[in-house]
């Protein structure tokens, strides 16, 4: 087991819904995607449950197939500054892309965020996985899922580079003597690489944090090669835990021999768990929602980790098409996942569409069947903690009045806040400033 005293919990707020029916249920505001005070609502209830985070998820392409909430939604990094000033203690993690944005804004936002916030940003740093991305940012090509993880890793390398602009006792700031900063106390990274040129120093300093903290949530072999090196948190989609297992020992085992330590990288699988006060009531809950998704809309939700693969094409009740390359360019780990479960379990295209859409997954049930779950997946090793997202809005508040009472009883989860900073809640230690142990002659 991890040597951290407390099980992570982030929050997945996504509006409407992952699910793309979930708009239509009668507890769902309509408008919750562009809804401020939902958004609040959302981030103040995880705050109250003690959550260590908030997360918000992106893309940078839609079209007419498209799942509700994505059509219409916040920009993470504005969403997370207007709730970083209703909130106080808990992370504000949000997803920005490396394939479509510079690394020297990147840095400056979350270093923003991370000021604003008093030491609680975190950034989830994303390869854009739809080739329609490309046309919005008038790009003739959308790069290949191995180039956009080239590009991922310096990227990286930039924006922590640029984090470390200025030494922690930079800034004097002394009205007798009129010095305002120590000049040998501010670094140029002067970085030109094969993506980015970028001179620096960054114009804001570093925060109580040292740095945000890092997210990735790609799980294929490159997805997994940029996380070990570099990521302090991996958002994964893991169901099962045997292969949730696996998932992590790889993480891990791969960190140590990239040089850090097992504990230096946390493991957050995404759950969505639908709470009932009995096996019958949740299920119910989840048949309720999954009756709300046509099969059409099923096979757009499909396509849509297939760079919107058109799979009204092929008959229903068949077993799943064989589709070679298509969809390695896009959600990669996603798309590999599905074909391979489809031929394992020799699924039709009408079931694989339908578990897309609505995924069934151990997580329905009672409290303490949640509880149980969480508790077995973090002692075996398939989760140092999870990101839950809310199949209904109601689906968090139920989360932390019913299960989480369950894990604090259980010594698993904490009570109170003992720190105010996202690296203070994860238990990451906070990274020295690459120049702060060097010698003076060797500062740029
Ligand atoms: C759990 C999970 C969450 C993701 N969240 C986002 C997201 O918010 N925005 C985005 O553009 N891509 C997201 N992705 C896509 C990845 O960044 C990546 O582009 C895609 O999964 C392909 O990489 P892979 O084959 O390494 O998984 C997510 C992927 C996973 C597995």
């Amino acid at each position: 087991m991890s040597r951290r005293k407390s099980i992570k919990l982030g929050a997945l707020i996504h509006g409407v819904g992952g699910n793309a029916a979930a708009w239509r249920h009668p507890d769902v505001p309509a408008d919750a995607s562009v809804s401020f005070p939902f958004y609040k609502e959302q981030a103040l209830t995880a705050e109250a449950g003690k959550f260590d985070l908030v997360f918000i998820a992106d893309g940078l392409y839609i079209n007419e197939k498209s799942i509700p909430h994505f059509l219409n939604r916040f920009e993470p990094l504005t969403i997370l500054s207007a709730l970083a000033g209703v909130t106080s203690k808990i992370g504000l993690v949000g997803t920005l892309s490396s394939s479509y944005s510079e690394p020297f804004t990147v840095a400056r936002q979350f270093a923003s965020l991370d000021h604003i916030s008093g030491g609680r940003a975190g950034w989830n740093i994303v390869t854009s996985p739809l080739e329609g991305s490309a046309r919005n940012y008038g790009k003739i090509e959308h790069p290949s899922h191995g180039e956009r993880y080239q590009i991922a890793e310096e990227h990286l390398e930039v924006v922590r580079g640029l984090w470390d602009s200025w030494e922690d006792d930079a800034f004097v700031r002394n009205k007798e003597t009129g010095v305002f900063f120590r000049p040998e106390k501010m670094h140029r990274l002067n970085h030109r690489g094969r993506y980015f040129s970028v001179e620096g120093p960054l114009n804001i300093a570093r925060s109580r944090q040292g740095q945000p903290v890092v997210f990735q949530a790609g799980s294929s072999e490159s997805g997994i090669k940029l996380a070990a090196a570099s990521a302090d948190a991996v958002f994964t989609g893991h169901d099962d835990i045997e292969e949730a297992k696996k998932f992590y020992k790889e993480v891990k085992s791969r960190a140590v021999a990239a040089g850090r330590s097992a504990d230096d990288i946390i493991i957050l699988p995404g759950i969505g768990p639908i709470i009932g006060r009995t096996q019958e009531e949740a299920d119910r809950k989840f048949e309720e929602l999954a009756g709300l998704v046509s099969i059409e809309l099923a096979l757009q939700v499909l396509g849509r980790f297939f760079d919107h693969h058109d799979f009204s094409r092929y008959p229903l009740d068949e077993p799943f098409p064989e589709l070679g390359d298509i969809g390695s360019n896009s959600f990669r780990s996603s798309t590999d996942r599905i074909k391979r479960t489809a031929r394992e379990q020799n699924l039709t295209l009408r079931q694989v569409a339908l578990q897309a859409a609505s995924p069934k997954t151990p997580f329905v049930g009672t409290p303490e069947k949640i509880a149980d779950l969480i508790q077995k997946w973090h002692e075996e090793e398939a989760a140092d903690g999870f990101i839950v997202s809310s199949p209904f809005p109601t689906s968090l508040r139920d989360f932390v009045e019913q299960v989480v009472p369950i894990l604090q009883e259980r010594g698993l989860f904490r009570t109170e806040y003992d720190s105010d900073t996202l690296r203070g809640h994860l238990e990451l230690r906070i990274p020295e400033n690459r120049y702060a142990s060097r010698p003076v002659e060797q500062h740029s």
